[in-house]
């Protein structure tokens, strides 16, 4: 036998039992005569000593032990000596005092510390990541994954919903990022795609007549990765009939907050999740994932710097920009040099520059001393007191504004090109420098009513913001025809402290109104039907109204564990280049598999090297 109890579970009312245990020496102690051996397995630590006098054998090979060796233990678990006992570990009130010791496996000297919690080179914890996750927090972050998913799917089943897998062999399903894609052997020269998400299928298992359906469905996307993004990943994936946009919120609501009550009843979670639009999102945040845990909202000036001499201002707002700034409560006292490392976090979003102002005075008191701005003698006091104003301004606060000229982005109209995205990237940095966002607080929210279309100045067409299954906000209409820019849609997105969790939508459900879309979007009909002509007979067979949403697990995890990288809360992840360091994939393939699939390698080129 092993074991008969796991190290971790071991507790004060065990004290008296024999115990077999076995793990791995997570810290060995040798105090010329007692060995002290910290030993590890799954569930947690327990302190074992081994006595010379007591057990010579097992003390010999207690010696020969290194970290991370693998041991058996026999011994009988006794109460700590009154003063030596360790609050910090739930095993901490006992020890294990060895009877016999037994190496079971020896081990090499790990290339990073497992038994600390610090700073290790990322190539290196991806190489050897089977050793990364023997550490605490990676091993804790992948058990309250697995304690999520669970409860997701005790949580749904018990409410009616049933899990169906659907095909990862499957047909291309844009969601806007490339496919991965797989060579068939059968049908030379054709290949299946690796489901950007089940969004095709599980509205197919609608028009089947499940009404409820489910999957923790894996996903494959070939795009940019960072730290929310992974080239695999994986999406708690659902699907309705007969729902309104709201009996999917509600489920939404009430899961999450179940998931954090479970799992995390430390953390503050405000309810009810507050529900708003896309345009006040984009409007008040410059994001369409905010986070509201603070405030620092955005003020639009553009209409009070019209006739201002300050060209920046004045030409951004005559050329159908925007100037929009935020009041920084405070921030009179900032240093050049801070406000220097703002402006450049503006700029890396695209915008030219960032004009601050500082106030010394109130607004009514309001003299050339009293305001210290690099353009004060461009805009004037008057201007500086209005601008004040506008965002509710005091003594001892600074506006910070950016100024951007023309291009307006179809999915944010009347804004200009980088103006939001800069502002939304200067909230950020604020919050963080100001230490205003509570660690210990999820801020959910639902962003509603989300743009249908956005306009693509390279394909110099109409794309789709959600997914071209996503039907149009019954208020618009009359809309599509005349300025599809501005049609709302009946998607939307979960956000948590700035992070997107979900994204879902109800969907069309009638062929007509998705071959309009398809129209809309610039999809031939030759197009439509090889691409989506199943979708469109599917719909001609009685499809019920429905749709559906799908957070993301990685990122879901990733909040409740309070990282900030979706690979911590991956078993094994890949890199941000998409290799995955440990096993060396991708790797060349040998010339005859390529040649069983018909399939032969372009000669690479410098270029292709780089
Ligand atoms: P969407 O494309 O918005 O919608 O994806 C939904 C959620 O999936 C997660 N996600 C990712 N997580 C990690 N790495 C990635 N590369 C990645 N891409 C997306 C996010 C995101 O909010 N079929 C629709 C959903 C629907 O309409 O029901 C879809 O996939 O958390």
């Amino acid at each position: 036998m092993y074991k008969t109890h796991y190290c971790g579970d071991l507790r004060a009312s065990d004290a008296g039992t024999d115990v077999v245990l076995a793990g791995w020496v997570h810290r060995r102690r040798d105090h010329g005569g007692l060995i002290f051996i910290d030993l590890r397995d799954s569930r947690g630590i327990v302190q074992v000593v081994v006595n010379p006098e007591d057990a010579p054998e097992a003390h010999a090979a207690a010696s020969d032990a290194r970290g991370e060796y693998v041991l058996r233990i026999a011994g009988r678990v006794e109460p700590r000596r009154q003063g030596t006992e360790n609050d910090r570990i739930p095993t901490g009130a006992i020890e294990v005092r060895a009877t016999g010791v037994e190496i079971l496996n020896p081990a090499k000297t790990p290339p990073f510390y497992i038994n600390e919690d610090a700073d290790i080179d990322e190539q290196l914890r991806l190489k050897y990541r089977y050793l990364d996750l023997r550490r605490e927090r990676l091993h804790n972050n992948i058990v309250m994954r697995h304690r999520i998913v669970a409860e997701i799917r005790r949580y749904l089943t018990d409410r009616g919903f049933i899990e169906i897998e659907t095909p990862v062999l499957a047909n291309p399903t844009p969601e806007g990022a490339r496919d991965y894609i797989v060579p068939s052997r059968v049908h030379p020269g054709e290949f299946y795609a690796l489901p950007q998400s089940p969004q095709q299928f599980k509205q197919l298992l609608m028009v089947a007549g499940f009404e409820r359906y489910f999957q923790i469905a894996r996903c494959y996307r070939d795009e940019d990765l960072r730290a929310d993004r992974q080239p695999e990943f994986t999406q708690l994936d659902l699907e309705m009939s007969f729902v309104e946009q709201s009996d999917i919120w509600d489920l939404f609501e009430e899961l999450y907050l179940h998931l954090a009550r479970t799992v995390r009843p430390d953390l503050n979670v405000p309810s009810p999740f507050p529900r708003i639009t896309y345009a006040d999102a984009m409007r008040r945040f410059g994001s369409d994932k905010p986070d509201l845990r603070y405030g620092l909202e955005l003020n639009d000036f553009t209409d009070l710097v019209r006739e201002t001499e300050f060209a920046v201002f004045r030409g951004a707002a005559d050329s159908g920009g925007a100037v929009e700034g935020i009041c920084v409560p405070g921030g009179a006292e900032f240093s050049r040099k801070e406000i220097d490392a703002l402006t450049e976090t503006v700029k890396q979003l695209g915008a030219r520059g960032l004009v601050s102002i500082a106030y010394t005075a109130g607004m009514e008191a309001l003299t050339e001393e009293s305001v210290r701005s690099p353009v004060l003698k461009f805009i004037g006091v008057d201007l500086a007191r209005r601008l004040g104003e506008r965002a509710g301004a005091n003594s001892g606060d600074l506006l910070l504004i950016v100024a951007g000229a023309g291009g307006m982005p179809a999915k944010e109209p009347g804004s200009a090109g980088r103006v939001k995205p800069s502002l939304d990237a200067l909230r950020r940095a604020l919050a963080q420098k100001l230490d205003l966002a509570d660690r210990n607080t999820l801020q959910f929210a639902f962003v509603v009513d989300a743009p249908l279309v956005e306009w693509n100045d390279e394909e110099d067409r109409w794309d789709a913001v959600h997914h071209l299954f996503t039907s149009v906000h019954s208020d618009d209409l009359h809309l599509l025809d005349t300025d599809p820019g501005s049609v709302r849609s009946n998607a939307y997105d979960l956000v948590c402290n700035g992070w997107e969790l979900s994204s879902g939508s109800i969907r069309i459900h009638r062929r007509e109104e998705q071959v309009r879309i398809f129209e809309l979007l610039g999809i031939i009909p030759e197009q439509q039907q090889e691409r989506f002509g199943h979708m469109l007979e599917a719909f001609e067979y009685g499809a019920p109204p429905h749709g559906g949403f799908a957070p993301g697990i990685d990122r879901t995890v990733a909040i409740f564990a309070q990282e900030t990288d979706i690979r911590e809360m991956i078993a094994f992840p890949k890199t941000k280049s998409a290799s995955d360091l440990m096993t060396n994939a991708p790797t060349p393939v040998d010339p005859s598999v390529l040649d069983v699939l018909g399939l032969q390698l372009k000669p690479r080129t410098a270029r292709d090297g780089q």
